[in-house]
């Protein structure tokens, strides 16, 4: 798994959403720097999905998108997958396809018009399912594999497509704690070695702090805090977007968890 391109940013400018007449993001204005891991927080329906799915380009939206410097226009195509992987809250799986093929499909961007795989695309995909503990699973069809397993086979996939930026949109709702924790830590691993950019949405309040460099809350379609998890995932924003109690730890390193407190009746 070889580094493909140096580390890029990504930009938001000004972005709006409107879906079902409702606006579902407000002005957005938010820099990813290259090489950097922002996780974008919030509670149900905020916009994170829809923020995350503007890079891809699937959503229509107002404003401006850019991944890579400044001054570049927003990618499209084939382009687009070269820069970017995302790993989509809802994937669409082929009925039937085998884990080996699905994950094999995130080489075709580096192809031609006409896919076909070769050593090297075969070799790259074998690589990132052993490196997932994925190998077991080759030949099954991604569809007979159980809900954190597809996930993880999904993650795969993004991997195999080696772009400088990954986008995660909760890659990690369907793992328990061991998988949870080998997805991030495998994530911050290549981000070390290709020098990734990592945006991605989580709810796990948790864990984020422990990976994330950045955090950014959206509610209500607003981006309302942006900033080390230090600064962003204090009890007092937890309360104001989220309505719960929460602790939170800072270590030496400036790693934050947050434990959430059951409210008990007086
Ligand atoms: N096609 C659509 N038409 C109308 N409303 C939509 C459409 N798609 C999304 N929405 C609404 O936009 C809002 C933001 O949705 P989005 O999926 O971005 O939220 P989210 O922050 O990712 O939520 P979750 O934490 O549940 O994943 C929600 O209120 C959702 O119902
Ligand atoms: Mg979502």
């Amino acid at each position: 798994m070889s580094n493909t391109a140096g580390a890029i940013s990504v930009a938001w400018s000004g972005v709006s959403v409107d879906l079902g007449g409702r606006t579902v993001l407000d002005s957005i204005n938010l820099e990813v720097a290259a090489g950097s891991w922002t996780t974008i927080v919030g509670p149900n329906g905020a916009g994170k999905s829809t923020l995350l799915r503007t890079l891809a380009g699937t959503v229509a939206h107002s404003g401006t998108v850019r991944v890579g410097p400044a001054n570049t226009s927003e990618p499209s195509g084939r382009n687009r997958a070269r820069l970017l992987a995302m790993v989509p809250q809802h994937p669409v799986i082929p009925t039937g396809m085998q884990v080996f093929d699905y994950a094999l499909l995130g080489r075709s961007p580096h192809q031609g018009l006409r896919f076909s795989a070769s050593t090297k695309d075969r070799r790259s995909t074998e690589a990132v399912l052993d490196r997932l503990n994925l190998t077991p699973f080759s030949n099954r069809a991604v569809d007979s594999l159980s809900g954190g397993e597809r996930q993880r086979v999904v993650v795969a996939r993004a991997l195999v497509q080696e772009t400088p930026v990954l986008v995660l949109d909760e890659p990690m709702s369907f793992l328990d704690l061991r998988h949870q924790l080998e997805v991030l830590e495998l994530v911050a691993e290549l981000r070390a070695e290709r020098d990734l950019t990592v945006i991605g949405s989580l709810h796990d309040l948790s864990v984020v702090g422990q990976f994330a460099d950045r955090i950014a809350i959206l509610d209500a379609g607003r981006l309302v805090a942006d900033g080390h998890p230090a600064e962003t995932l204090t009890s007092k924003l937890i309360a104001r977007h989220w309505g719960v109690d929460a602790r939170t730890e800072v270590d030496s390193e400036g790693a934050v968890t947050v434990t959430v407190r059951r409210r008990r009746p007086a």
